[in-house]
């Protein structure tokens, strides 16, 4: 048995902990051991609550020579999976404690950060490619033909370009996620950003025979914002809602006063930004605003994106203590909602 003192002392400790006695049993185990080991108890053999062999193999060894270990093991929990680093020593009177840590989010930290490399290079490469190519033909093949000169130079022109984006994407997401954690206190009027960013890709939308119409434009209504990212929260949303929702012709964008927003807590404004084209499947919606991430990427890269716009969106609305909410309908064209606090 294990005394009072002891048993307080150990639930007091953060991670599982489980203590084994010379037969193999469970002796005794904290709070946090009782809450991720749905069949714990003591007496029990320890292998009936631990099954990985890995496990036994460490025990063991603390038993038999007093060697302390540390196995990595993935422990099934009803709710997800945990991934655990497991320290395992030998206390007096040949008892071994097991201590586990939690790594799961760790290892899911650099899967990502791996992910993300993986995919930045991909994105690099491909325009790098294309024109490394171009340089090699010519300087051979098209050296003296002045008509494929030009065209393969419109190419590359369109290829450096491309990665001068995804550049500048990067740049900024990475600004915006060192920053994430200072809120903006400047006041800024909404409504002149939006009416900026409307300006500001006028070209665009005349190209594509788009009208961006700005409604219940009775301003100025400010709120605590930083105006450079806020204006590249509306010229993303703008640019998409042009750029996917063009055959739809029109793109509205509505700034309301909302008294209480129920998950804020309190006043907000919210601005939709509303396209009436071909919409999104659902099936898209929950992963849109992940680095990279584009419902049809073709498209996408057709039209030159990057596939980061959502992605900086997202940062810079949860820079603002805000929320981004996105409804779409296949076919009825998609409403991205920017809802930031008042105060
Ligand atoms: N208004 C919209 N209508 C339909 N699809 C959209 C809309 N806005 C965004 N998307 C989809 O979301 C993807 C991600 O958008 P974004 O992060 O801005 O990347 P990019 O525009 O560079 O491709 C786009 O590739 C597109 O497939
Ligand atoms: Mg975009």
């Amino acid at each position: 048995m294990i005394d009072i003192a002891t048993e307080t002392m150990l639930d007091a400790v953060p991670m599982p902990v489980l203590i084994v006695d010379t037969q193999e049993r469970i002796l005794a185990g904290n709070r946090a051991a009782r809450g991720v080991f749905s069949d714990f108890a003591v007496g029990r053999p320890y292998v009936t609550v631990l099954r990985q062999p890995q496990l036994g193999a460490a025990v063991d060894s603390a038993f038999r020579e007093g060697q302390a270990s540390s196995v990595r093991v993935v422990i099934a929990a009803p709710r997800r999976d945990m991934v655990a680093m497991v320290a395992c020593s030998l206390l007096p009177e040949g008892l071994v404690m097991l201590v586990f840590e939690d790594i799961t989010a760790l290892e899911e930290a650099e899967a990502m950060r791996r992910d993300f490399v993986a995919n930045v290079s991909h994105e690099l490469r491909t325009p790098l490619t294309a024109l490394m190519g171009f340089v090699e033909t010519l300087r051979g093949a098209a050296k003296d033909d002045p008509v494929a000169r030009e065209r393969f130079l419109a190419i590359m022109e369109r290829e450096a370009g491309r990665m001068n984006r995804l550049v500048g994407d990067l740049l900024s997401l990475s600004r915006v996620e060192a920053e994430e954690r200072r809120r903006p206190t400047t006041k800024v009027d909404v409504v002149a950003v939006v009416k900026a960013s409307i300006q500001t890709l006028r070209p665009m939308s005349e190209a594509a025979a788009v009208t961006v119409r700005l409604e219940d434009e009775a301003g100025p209504i400010l709120v605590p914002a930083d105006a450079d990212q806020l204006t590249q929260v509306f010229n993303n949303l703008i640019e998409n809602a042009v750029k996917y929702g063009a055959s739809g012709g029109e793109v509205r964008v509505r700034v309301t006063r909302l008294p209480h927003e129920a998950v804020l807590r309190g006043p907000a404004i919210q601005v939709a930004v509303i396209d009436r084209g071909e919409g999104i499947e659902p099936l898209h919606l929950p992963r849109l605003t992940e680095r990279f991430y584009r419902a049809d990427s073709h498209r996408s890269r057709e039209q030159g994106g990057t596939g980061l716009g959502l992605a900086i969106v997202k940062h810079i609305v949860a820079r603002h203590r805000g929320r981004l909410r996105i409804e779409s309908e296949k076919g009825q064209g998609s409403r991205f909602l920017v809802i930031l606090p008042e105060v």
